[in-house]
């Protein structure tokens, strides 16, 4: 995996205060590619590079979670031929780098509707699931078919069936049961969610989660988007006083 390691950490980022975990909204491909006169697939070929270049950032600094947003639940209304270029990029992605994230100690966990994924990659997609399981340096969650409404859905679903069964009583719900039934069970809410390319929203993505998370926009496109960027954000995140309600 693409990893500039020649980049020094600047002294200002405090490696004892990293975040547990951030996450991504990967955004501006398509215009990325645009300004060059190229197809759409190409900025997303182009974005795969710097996926690589944050995964490595963030095992190199000790990021527990990292969580990137791929295709989103509303992505499938994309035209047909986009939607192909980034399922087969996702593919591709899955069988030639799984090796390297096995490596690096790295667990894949995808998160969101796999079952509605091609069936090759979803096969691409559960074994490298499967090879990196034991692995505990890092949980890289890969969101696809992702949104937050399905997931929330979802898991009312699944605690309703606990009612319905008599696993569960109503009024044993708490913050937590819900958290237990998201995709994310078990791991810490994002501290840090940045979004590229000048958008600043959600797009439906974690919005149990980001609850308290704190909130980064570059108008950077994401296949522009660099690991010193990524130092300066965590940088002025470092900076910031996250109060949680209190004074
Ligand atoms: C983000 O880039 C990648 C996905 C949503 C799959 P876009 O494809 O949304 O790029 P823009 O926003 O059109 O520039
Ligand atoms: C959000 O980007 C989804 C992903 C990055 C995968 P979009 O480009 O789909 O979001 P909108 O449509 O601008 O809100
Ligand atoms: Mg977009």
């Amino acid at each position: 995996m693409k990893s500039d390691s020649s980049i020094q950490v600047p002294d200002e980022l405090d490696l004892n205060a990293i975040p547990a975990h951030v996450a991504f909204i990967m955004d501006g491909n398509g215009r990325w590619a645009k300004k060059r006169l190229m197809n759409r697939a190409k900025g997303h070929e182009q974005g795969v590079q710097t996926v690589e270049e944050v995964v490595s950032a963030c095992r190199d600094l000790g990021i527990g979670v990292l969580t990137l947003y791929a295709f989103s639940t509303e992505n499938w209304a994309r035209p047909k031929v986009e939607v192909k270029a980034l399922m087969h990029l996702l593919k591709r992605f899955l069988r030639t780098k799984t090796e390297e994230i096995r490596k690096k100690d790295i667990r894949l966990n995808i998160m969101g509707q796999i079952e509605r994924l091609p069936d090759d990659v979803r096969k691409e997609a559960e074994q490298a699931m499967a090879v990196t399981q034991k692995n505990s340096a890092m949980i890289l969650n890969l969101a696809l078919s992702y949104g937050a409404r399905e997931e929330i859905t979802r898991a009312v679903q699944q605690i309703a069936a606990k009612i319905k069964s008599g696993i569960l009583e109503p009024k044993e719900i708490t913050d937590k049961t819900v958290s237990d039934h998201l995709y994310t069970a078990g791991m810490p809410d994002p501290d840090l969610i940045i979004r590229t390319s000048a958008e600043f929203r959600l797009s439906n993505f974690l919005m149990w989660q980001a609850a308290y998370s704190e909130l980064a926009f570059t108008p950077t496109l994401w296949p522009d988007f660099t690991r010193q960027e990524f130092y300066q954000i965590l940088i002025d995140y470092q900076q910031r006083d996250r109060r949680f309600g209190k004074v």
